[in-house]
């Protein structure tokens, strides 16, 4: 209401004075936000009904396409099309207006994180079997970012069993409980979302910041970390009914605040470790009678991305120069090892396996057309393997004699590559659906069987036998993104990302 009357009141003042004078040049156009966005984006764009429509929220999002969903509404959502409302000049106005950063910085803190806690299923409170027949075990989620859902797919029979409305945009993978009963899902806008797959229902929701990165879940299964860009900090909750239990603002001794990149789970420390994008530091965190410590350790540069080794005995950092990787020792929090990685690697989304008698790692790149193959002892690069552009995701399971990578970007989106783990060879390049973005592959937990997405609103996942690489059939979806199998997930399996 205070916000509607100030716009009043400079709306009405901006009649009298000359323009040189008016308040703001943006005056016009926050009326107009006001009068026809506010009801669902919320009068402080911190969304609502609708998502938040901030410059950071809206990263992914180029302006012209903002444009085009104003001027044409998003088919089959509520949001509304306004090209017979306003005219070319006020939709371009407020396409521009949301890119601009607001005029005070919003807030979320305690108070508003607990009025956004929802509760419809108390921990413990809904039956203890599931209300299907299913290995547990071998189930995937799909998330499926053209309409904002989640499939729940049979792994053994390769079938839908459910399929579910998710928060907006969701960002990092779902993290599962130990057990593999409840699954976690963290949005861009914030929301956290607790969802029991045993009774196919949400049981707790919180907001726990305006853009979020990631969450992470102990690998205990007792407390959930949320990874924040605004405001700057990591919040910490109790996993069973998401009831906050601390903010940790993100800043180093001498003040500087810190966007939080990422927070990953680091099960043999019992511990989270935190990538932060504007100080040279990682963190680790602990828990210790519902509190947090934080172990702060200076790094030789900004690391964006982290890949930790089997053991959490080190992490590898991509450099936010894209040209190189740092391996660090998490005991002594030393740089051990500087790694030519060249092209800005995506380690988030590296895998390990054993080549004569060691351990090594690999890493596509979001701007060459490579994947790193690393000696884990030695921290050395012992081959780079020429892909047809720069990819996205790599998967490969225990069991499987092939790693896949994708060519995420370029004219060779459409492609992905098979390699031979022992060979270090490309065998075989597919293209499923020429045009389509074929990306990001997960096995299921025997590694017999994978799914591959094609990432397009009228796409599918492809489902593979792992072995012939024979495609066994097509299961229509909407813009599937990533897919998670329970049993590779809850074991840290080599083949995935965690
Ligand atoms: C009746 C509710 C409603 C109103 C009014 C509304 N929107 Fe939306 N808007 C939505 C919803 C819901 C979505 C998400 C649609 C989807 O699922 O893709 C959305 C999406 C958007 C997006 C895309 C955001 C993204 O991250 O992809 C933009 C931009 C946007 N709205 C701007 C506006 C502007 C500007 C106005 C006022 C002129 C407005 N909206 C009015 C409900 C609304």
């Amino acid at each position: 209401m205070m916000i509607r009357k100030a716009t009043l009141l400079i709306l009405a003042t901006s009649l009298l004075l000359p323009a040189s004078l008016q308040a703001s040049p943006d005056s016009g156009t926050e009326a107009l936000y006001q009068q026809h966005c506010a009801s669902c984006h919320g009068s402080d764009r911190l969304g609502g009904m609708g998502p938040a429509v901030l410059p950071d929220n809206l990263s992914r999002l180029k302006k012209p396409q903002a444009e085009d969903a104003i001027r044409n509404g998003r088919p089959a959502t509520q949001m509304p099309a306004f090209a017979d409302i306003l005219d070319p000049e006020s939709i371009t106005a407020l396409a521009e207006y949301i890119y601009r950063p607001p005029a005070t910085t919003p807030t979320w803190g305690q108070a508003e994180i607990l009025d956004s806690h929802l509760l419809p299923h108390s921990h413990g409170s809904l039956p203890e079997e599931p209300v299907y027949e299913a290995d547990l075990m071998n189930l995937f989620l799909v998330v499926e970012i053209g309409d904002h859902h989640v499939t729940l797919l049979d792994g053994d029979r390769m079938e839908p069993i459910h399929r579910f409305p998710s928060r907006y945009a969701l960002h990092g993978g779902p993290k599962y409980s130990p057990d593999g009963r409840y699954v976690y899902f963290g949005s861009r806008d914030g929301w956290i979302t607790k969802y029991d797959l045993y009774n196919l229902e949400v049981t707790a929701e919180v907001r726990a910041g305006i853009n979020m990165r990631n969450i992470a879940v102990s690998a205990d299964g007792s407390y959930v970390m949320a990874a924040n860009y605004l405001p700057h900090t990591l919040v910490l909750f109790d996993a069973d009914n998401l009831e906050l239990m601390d903010i940790i603002p993100v800043e180093n001794d001498a003040g500087d605040s810190s966007r939080v990149s990422a927070v990953y789970a680091a099960p043999p420390r019992d511990s989270f470790i935190a990538a932060l994008k504007d100080i040279p530091e990682a963190w680790e965190i602990t828990v210790e009678d519902g509190q947090p410590n934080v172990r702060q350790m200076q790094t030789d540069t900004w690391l964006d991305d982290f890949f930790f080794d089997p053991g959490y005995d080190h992490l590898i950092g991509a450099a936010r120069d894209g040209k190189h990787g740092l391996v660090i020792n998490l005991d002594t929090g030393k740089t051990v090892a500087d790694l030519p990685l060249p092209g800005m690697p995506h380690l988030g989304s590296g895998i390990t396996w054993e080549y004569q008698g060691k351990r090594v790692m690999a890493t596509p790149h979001f701007r060459t057309g490579a994947v790193s193959i690393i000696d884990m002892d030695t921290w050395e690069v012992i081959k780079t393997l020429e892909t047809e552009g720069p990819g996205f995701f790599m998967r490969s399971h225990e069991n499987s004699r092939y790693a896949w990578v994708d060519v995420f970007f370029g004219p060779n989106k459409d492609k992905v590559h098979v390699i031979d783990k022992q060979t270090l060879e490309i065998v075989k390049t597919l293209q499923p659906a020429p045009g389509k973005v074929a990306a990001h592959v997960e096995f299921d937990r025997y590694g017999e069987k994978l799914l591959l997405s094609i990432w397009d609103n009228d796409g599918a996942v492809i489902v593979y036998d792992a072995d012939t690489l024979k495609e066994e059939k097509r299961i229509p979806m909407n813009k599937p993104s990533g897919k998670y199998n329970v049993w590779n997930k809850i074991n840290y399996e080599e083949g995935t990302s965690h």
